[in-house]
């Protein structure tokens, strides 16, 4: 995929394997998976050099490293989508595809010894980073229950259908998928909403307070079933959402308490580079325009990828869907989306 390799701000992966998975999605193998650290649930960001500027898109790591597979990623077809187009379309297995490492907030707690059991909510491509959470900690934590509500238009669309059902006879006692298909005659069970959701909770034993809920799927799905959970009880971080389109989503910018300049200074493998921030940039756009190669992906602040840690000063952030009250409380800060306020300010890159 790419004609030259540059320097060394990417890290270069070939393709091992393309599988089909179902119509429209694949994926993809590589086989220099030591190149890149990873948890489950993150993300990969892809880099395709146009000649002019570059393009980059976030794609769900399927992959988990408690089972010691090769890295991969799924990719779904946009009919609209440059990217992934490119790679349903064109790729091969032998070609290289820069990226810019792994990164996301969709993955599990650093202390898993609360945690007795777990609802995985996914829909269509959804499933992509949540089969990586099923498949780690199926194998890395043996008291924790799952249970998954994937939802489809048919079983044939379903992508990792069959492996599911095949964990499932594998770990009987421990996992257990609700797949919804809307092709099915029962309308009832045909797609998830309210009635079915508390359903799905009120058969399932578990304990409200050692209970973990993901969910990945289209914007409103994900809607339905945070405010659903919210409206039982359930505190917002026992709630992990990963918006796997988020460059579609708009939202009005607000402007930030201070819109003077100020200078950062940002400490990115091991080098520390400083730059002056006018307003309107946003701290990675300033770096970008001294060509500081800092990670990003969605420049929405619903990602993760461009996480950094504010060692000094304070940082504005004008969206953030990703990092939770504890993230910002413990100095994590979005750069895509922040503007140094009140002072200078100093940056510490954190992906990997
Ligand atoms: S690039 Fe996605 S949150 Fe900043």
């Amino acid at each position: 995929m790419i004609e030259e390799i540059p320097d060394n701000l990417y890290k270069v992966l070939t393709i091992q394997n393309i599988i089909e998975e179902a119509d429209d999605f694949k994926s993809f193998v590589f086989q220099d998976d030591h190149k890149i650290t990873y948890l489950p649930g993150q993300f990969l960001t892809l880099v395709h050099q146009t000649g002019v500027d570059e393009i980059r898109r976030s794609y769900s790591i399927t992959s988990s490293p408690a089972w010691n597979e090769p890295l991969s990623i799924g990719v779904k077809r946009v009919a609209n989508g440059i990217f992934s187009r490119k790679l349903i379309d064109t790729a091969r297995i032998g070609d290289f595809i820069l990226c810019t490492g792994a990164g996301g907030f969709f993955r599990l707690p650093e202390d898993m010894s609360p945690i007795s059991t777990i609802f995985f909510f996914a829909a269509g491509s959804g499933i992509a980073p949540v089969f990586s959470l099923i498949k780690t900690v199926l194998k890395t934590y043996p008291v924790i229950q799952i249970f998954l509500i994937y939802s489809n238009q048919s079983p044939q669309a379903a992508v990792f259908h069959d492996q599911l059902q095949k964990l499932e006879r594998q770990y009987e006692k421990k996992f257990r998928a609700h797949f919804l298909f809307s092709s099915m005659a029962d309308l009832r069970r045909a797609r998830l909403n309210r009635e079915l959701m508390l359903e799905f909770l009120a058969i399932h034993q578990f304990e409200k307070d050692r209970t973990l809920f993901y969910t990945c799927g289209p914007a409103a799905y994900m809607r339905m079933i945070i405010y659903l959970l919210r409206e039982q009880g359930f505190p917002s971080d026992q709630i992990k959402k990963e918006d796997f389109n988020p460059r579609h989503a708009a939202f009005p910018k607000a402007i930030p308490p201070d819109t003077v300049t100020h200078l950062v200074s940002f400490e990115v493998n091991g080098h520390t580079h400083q730059f002056k921030v006018n307003y309107p940039d946003t701290i990675l756009r300033a770096a970008l325009k001294e060509k500081i190669a800092l990670p990003y992906s969605c420049e929405t602040g619903k990602c993760g990828s461009c996480a950094a840690r504010c060692l000094k000063g304070e940082v504005w952030l004008s969206y953030n869907e990703v990092l939770t009250e504890k993230d910002l409380l413990q100095g994590l800060t979005l750069t895509c989306v922040g503007h140094p306020v009140h002072g200078d300010v100093v940056l510490q890159i954190v992906s990997s």
